[in-house]
């Protein structure tokens, strides 16, 4: 099933047609887990999408600025080594760091498709329109899925630039970032190129304060979860019953999202048929956020399948863009 709004827009929905019960399969199996986990993905509904827009604008979330400007400096380079014709963007969100690509491609008159491929429905079909506005002439094809499953619904197109921007590869853990990738890689044709940018390992401090903001914009992008969990599938928690807690595990070197229980309270969930009993400070997983260095992430890039072609990265080393190709 496809969906029409504008003409040069089509979005497909593999997430709701195809088993739509897989999330509340994850969920259940999560909550079951020792420690409780939540799939991370589940943060992005409309609100959750804009709660992370706000996160990328704090002053103390420096991956978005960072590679943004690392983007400004390369765009044209990246564009020009991979000779795209076709951009994919894997966990696209607001795509606004993507426009620094597109404008290079359109410099060089080779901006002809888009595919912006993201769990959050709305958040797409915004996108969507708002590029066909900025870019006449361009073709969206957008999909909402889930990138771990969805993968072949991305169209056939011309030469492809594939790119994971943001860190959002860290939210995995390392061998469900190598399936992934390895997946992206068969969608691909050889000579394709591939963008991923990584939030490099960096000090706790540094880090800590980036998922510790000030003003609470993350403390409620985390609580979102249960916000989600009772809007989409019925439970009773209310969001204020827990606390946002964000910590640097050095020894993985990943930052750990987790929502500690501030009481004995039991999590009915009615869709899912499942009752979870928490005790006072028991904390339930709702994000890792895996920081790399260069090795690790060539390490990752070369077991997937892809040659690295160039590396950039910013004079503090905070985040590392690697452009790799399908040989
Ligand atoms: N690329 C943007 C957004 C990063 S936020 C940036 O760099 O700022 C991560 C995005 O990935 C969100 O929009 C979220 O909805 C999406 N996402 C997370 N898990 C996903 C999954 N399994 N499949 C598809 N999209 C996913
Ligand atoms: C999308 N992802 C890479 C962000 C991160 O930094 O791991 C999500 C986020 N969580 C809290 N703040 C930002």
């Amino acid at each position: 099933m496809t969906s029409q709004t504008d003409p040069a827009i089509t979005i497909d929905l593999p997430l709701t047609r195809e088993d739509p019960d897989l999330l509340k399969r994850e969920i259940t199996r999560g909550l079951l887990a020792n420690p409780k986990t939540l799939p991370s993905k589940l943060f992005y509904d409309e609100r959750g999408s804009t709660l992370f827009e706000q996160i990328c604008e704090l002053p103390e979330y420096y991956q978005t600025r960072t590679e943004h400007q690392l983007l400004t400096r390369w765009a044209d380079e990246i564009v020009s080594i991979s000779e795209a014709e076709e951009l994919v963007e894997l966990g696209s969100g607001a795509a606004t760091k993507t426009r620094v690509l597109l404008d290079a491609m359109a410099n060089v008159n080779q901006l002809h498709y888009f595919v912006p491929f993201d769990v959050d429905e709305t958040i797409v079909r915004r996108v969507s329109e708002e590029l066909v506005r900025e870019y006449p002439g361009l073709h969206i094809h957008g999909v909402v899925g889930d990138f771990l499953v969805h993968l072949e619904h991305i169209p056939e197109g011309g030469k492809r630039l594939v790119v994971i921007l943001g860190g959002t590869i860290g939210n995995l853990p390392a061998l469900a970032a190598h399936e992934f990738l390895s997946s992206v890689n068969s969608e691909m044709a050889p000579g394709d190129y591939f963008l991923l940018g990584v939030q490099l390992i960096t000090d706790r401090n540094r880090l800590e304060a980036a998922y510790n903001d000030q003003q609470g914009i993350t403390a409620k992008f985390n609580k979102n979860i249960i916000r989600v969990l009772h809007n989409q599938f019925g439970s009773q928690s209310d969001s204020e019953s827990f606390d946002h807690v964000a910590r640097y595990n050095e020894a993985d070197h990943r930052i750990e999202m987790w929502l500690c229980s501030r009481e004995d309270q039991t999590l009915g969930i009615q869709d899912l048929d499942l009752t979870v009993h928490l005790k006072q400070g028991e904390e339930i997983r709702t994000e890792i956020s895996t920081k790399y260095d260069r090795p690790l992430a060539e390490e990752l890039l070369a077991s997937s399948g892809f040659a690295l072609v160039k590396w950039y990265s910013d004079p503090d080393s905070l985040i590392g863009l690697a452009l790799a190709k399908k040989p």
